[in-house]
C-alpha cells in the first residue's frame, strides 16, 4: 500500500539493495500525474516522449526546455509521494557543461527531484558537473530515443558482443560519474541482466527484460489509448481507446438528440423561468414543460 512518505534517490537505491523492484510511469499533466501517484508508482518521468504522445511530433527532437519545465511543473504540483524525474530534451545538455547546469537547475527550480538524460561514457563530465550541482541524475542508454537519426531510427541496441561491451562500458561510465539511476532501453534481456548485476545503481528497464531492478513504461501504452501503436515491450493494463471514442460518441450521440443536457445536468430557477418566460417554457422544448408545467394559456 503506498505511503505519503515522498520517495528519495536514497529511497530507490535502497530498494536495490533490498532486491524489492521499482515502478516508474511516464505522467505529462496535473490529472495522470494525480492518478500515477495515487496507483502507487514509485518515480513518475515527465519523459520528453511527450514530443511524441502529447505534441504529435514523429520523434522527440523537437522538444525544448521550456517545454519539460512546463510540463514537470505541472506533475510536480499533483504529487505526494513518487519522485519526478524530468527528462533533458535535446540539445539542452550537448553544448556545454555550464548549459547542461543551468538547464538541469532550471528543472529542479520548477518542481523536479531529479533529472534524466540520454548516453553514457560521453556524457560523464555532464553527470559529474550535475551532480556537484546537487542534482541527481537518471542516465539512459541502448536506445536512446534522441539519438533517432544516428541510430537510424527506433532500433534495438546492444546486439552482439561488441556493442554489448560498449553499452556495459557505458553503464559504467555513468554510474562512476555519479548517476543514482540508469534507463536500459530497447536491448536484449540477457544483457540487461548482466548490466543490472555489475552496477550498484539500479536500473530501469523498457524493453530490455525482467531482468532489471525496475520497469517502465509510457502511461498511454499500458492504458491502451492507441490500438495501432503495439511494440512488443509494451503490455496493455486497460483498452481506453475504445472506451474513450465510444464514450465520446455516445455524447455527440445525445447533443444531436437534445437527450443532453437533460434536467438532472441543468440549473433551475423555476420562479423566473415561470414569470419572465411562459412562453419559452411552452415553445422551448418538452423538457421545461415537465420540469415547470404547462402555461396557463
Ligand atoms: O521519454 C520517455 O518517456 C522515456 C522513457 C521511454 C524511458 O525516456
Amino acid at each position: 500500500m503506498a505511503t505519503t512518505k515522498p520517495v528519495t534517490v536514497l529511497d530507490l537505491r535502497r530498494m536495490k539493495a533490498e532486491r524489492q523492484k521499482i515502478t516508474m510511469l511516464t505522467a505529462y499533466d496535473a490529472m495522470f500525474a494525480r492518478l500515477v501517484d495515487e496507483g502507487g508508482v514509485d518515480v513518475i518521468l515527465v519523459g520528453d516522449s511527450l514530443g511524441m504522445v502529447v505534441q504529435g511530433h514523429k520523434n522527440t527532437l523537437p522538444v525544448t526546455i521550456e517545454h519539460m519545465a512546463y510540463h514537470g511543473a505541472a506533475v510536480a504540483r499533483s504529487v505526494e509521494r513518487a519522485h519526478v524525474v524530468v527528462d533533458m530534451p535535446f540539445l539542452s545538455y550537448h553544448v556545454s557543461i555550464e548549459e547542461a547546469v543551468r538547464n538541469a537547475g532550471m528543472l529542479l527550480k520548477n518542481g523536479a527531484h531529479s533529472v534524466k538524460l540520454e548516453g553514457g561514457a560521453e556524457r560523464a563530465d555532464t553527470i559529474r558537473a550535475l551532480v556537484d550541482a546537487q542534482i541527481p541524475v537518471m542516465a539512459h542508454i541502448g536506445l536512446t530515443p534522441q539519438s533517432f537519426h544516428a541510430q537510424g531510427g527506433f532500433k534495438v541496441q546492444g546486439r552482439g558482443n561488441e556493442a554489448a561491451e560498449r553499452l556495459m562500458r557505458d553503464a559504467l561510465a555513468v554510474q562512476e560519474a555519479g548517476a543514482y539511476s540508469l534507463v536500459l532501453e530497447g536491448i536484449p534481456d540477457v544483457l540487461a541482466t548482466e548490466i543490472s548485476a555489475a552496477l550498484e545503481i539500479p536500473t530501469i528497464g523498457i524493453g530490455a527484460g525482467s531482468g532489471c531492478d525496475g520497469q517502465v513504461l509510457v502511461i498511454y501504452d499500458l492504458l491502451g489509448m492507441d490500438k495501432s501503436f503495439k511494440p512488443k515491450f509494451v503490455k496493455r493494463y486497460a483498452q481506453l481507446q475504445d472506451a474513450i471514442t465510444g464514450a465520446v460518441g455516445e455524447y455527440v450521440e445525445e447533443v444531436r438528440s437534445g437527450a443532453f443536457p437533460d434536467d438532472a445536468h441543468s440549473f433551475h430557477d423555476k420562479k423566473r423561468a415561470a414569470a419572465a418566460a411562459p412562453a419559452a417554457v411552452e415553445a422551448g422544448a418538452p423538457r421545461l414543460r415537465a420540469v415547470y408545467g404547462p402555461s396557463e394559456s
